[in-house]
């Protein structure tokens, strides 16, 4: 049975790039039937956060516990419940009804959670009677199981055989917790947490870890302007770039501070969130934290002007009403005043027009390190799941493409960890004058023969 739906609301960040440097890896759950199947569907979320291409194989008991439509409607594509569906695939195998084995090529990653006794026992003895235990024949690809069952069923010296054995082929067994079972009883058969699997997935996905050691300090959302108790000016923006970058940051390894306007998302688990509402409350956490980060990435939406006077009572309707407005401070210029050596700025500007000059122009009166300009147009930028940038620097620009958030967000990370790299340039030099003026833009210089000169920045 082959059930299909469109992408929805709730896979987001689900991608079918297929080729390109920040190509999505691309991962197979496979369910079993056991009552932590519902869990799967958190996995399947928790990878798709990560920016991987997530394909789901359910056993027949699955599809009793749980329905293929629930994963269908994450992944946006067919589920796989069956060996024997021909020709509704979309590669040759598929159509040639041999989809295990181009399921088996495709994926990079095998991970099954739930995995039931049952198909860690087919697993381990090569028993090939349905599509994921054959598909796991059939893949080099590397194999999770996240085991669920009932205390003596894993206690089971059978069990522990088999586990032992697909322990010994390299299959990574991510340990079950000890709680309260489905069976009432206490004991260890608890499936390990979707985020502790989707840990794993990555890890054997050999995914960057290349930000361990970074402290990044990121601003995210909106601030709100109060001009009574119930009213304030604000701004659309809904935090989602803000919080894609601490999650992106994070899972490369970062320890990661979220400083976040008021918005309606969950922080990534085990970074530390400080909530604020207004510009001036943004910056005293900005300030106060900014010592400890060695990047801080200002993604925050500040608002520029707030209302000079705050009125006690709600504002009455009166007829016309003046509002007095005055700057607030510009955050992001006194971080770069403070800024000690060896601290990554990174600004953003949202731009309506003339993208690329106003946002140059934004970057070298702020004096960041780099500026990440944001497209703002209907259904891309604010408030959507989807954003395209130009990461512009003093002297580069790199165009990002229209992509999801959590993947755009990755991207801009790359470009970050750049600028911590030496630069090797070649630069033509006409004349004594501008290699003098040039020499001023660079931190060092070797000097060479003729009139073409290395510069390390
Ligand atoms: N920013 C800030 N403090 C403010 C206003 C903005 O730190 N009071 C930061 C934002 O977080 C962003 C960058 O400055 O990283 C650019 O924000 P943007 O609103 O595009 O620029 P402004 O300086 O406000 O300039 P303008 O609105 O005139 O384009």
């Amino acid at each position: 049975m082959v059930y299909q739906t469109e992408a929805s609301e709730l896979s987001p960040l689900g991608s079918t790039r297929e080729n390109g440097y920040n190509r999505a890896m691309r991962v197979t759950v496979g369910v079993s039937g056991g009552i932590a199947a519902y869990k799967a569907a958190e996995l399947v979320r928790a990878l798709q956060r990560q920016a991987l291409e997530v394909h789901v194989v359910m056993t027949e008991s699955a599809c009793k516990f749980v329905q293929p439509l629930t994963f269908a409607a994450l992944i946006g594509r067919k589920v796989i419940t069956s060996l024997w569906e021909e020709g509704q695939g979309e590669t040759a195998d598929d159509q040639n009804g041999i989809e295990h084995i181009g399921e088996a090529q495709w994926t990079e990653a095998l991970v099954v959670a739930p995995a039931t006794a049952n198909i860690l026992a087919k697993f381990a003895h090569g028993i090939a009677d349905d599509f994921l235990s054959t598909m796991y024949l059939a893949t080099t690809a590397p194999v999770l199981v996240a085991p669920a069952m009932n205390v003596n069923m894993w206690n089971h010296p059978a069990m522990q055989a088999n586990l032992e054995l697909l322990r010994q082929r390299g299959v990574r067994v991510i340990e079950p917790g000890t709680g309260s079972l489905a069976c009432g009883i206490v004991g260890v058969g608890r499936m390990a947490e979707p985020e502790a699997i989707a840990d794993a997935v990555l890890n054997s996905l050999g995914r960057r870890h290349d930000m361990a050691g970074e402290v990044v300090l990121v601003t995210a959302g909106g601030t709100r302007e109060a001009l009574d108790p119930v009213r304030y000016l604000g701004n659309r923006s809904s935090g989602k770039m803000g919080y894609a970058l601490a999650e992106a940051a994070q899972s490369r390894g970062a320890k990661v501070i979220l400083i976040s306007g008021p918005a309606a998302l969950h922080p990534p688990s085990h970074c530390e969130v400080v909530r604020v509402t207004t510009a001036q409350e943004m910056r005293d956490a900005v300030l106060e934290r900014m010592t400890e980060a060695t990047l801080v990435v200002k993604a925050a939406a500040v608002a520029d002007y707030k209302p000079v006077m705050v009125s006690e009572q709600k504002l009455k309707r009166t007829g016309p009403l003046m509002l007095e407005l005055a700057p607030t401070e510009d955050i992001l210029a006194e971080v770069v005043k403070r800024r000690r050596p060896g601290q990554l700025i990174i600004g953003f500007a949202a731009e309506t027009e003339n993208r690329v000059e106003n946002g140059r122009a934004k970057l070298l009166r702020k004096g960041a390190d780099a500026i990440v300009v944001n497209q703002v147009s209907a259904g891309v930028g604010i408030e959507a799941d989807t954003n395209a940038a130009t990461f512009l620097t003093p002297t580069t620009s790199s165009e990002l493409h229209e992509m999801p958030k959590r993947e755009l967000a990755d991207r801009i990370l790359d470009e970050i960890l750049t600028l911590r790299r030496p630069r090797l340039l070649v630069v033509e030099l006409d004349d004594e004058d501008s290699r003098k003026k040039r020499q001023d833009e660079v931190l060092t210089e070797t000097v060479q023969p003729a009139r073409r000169q290395l510069i390390v920045e």
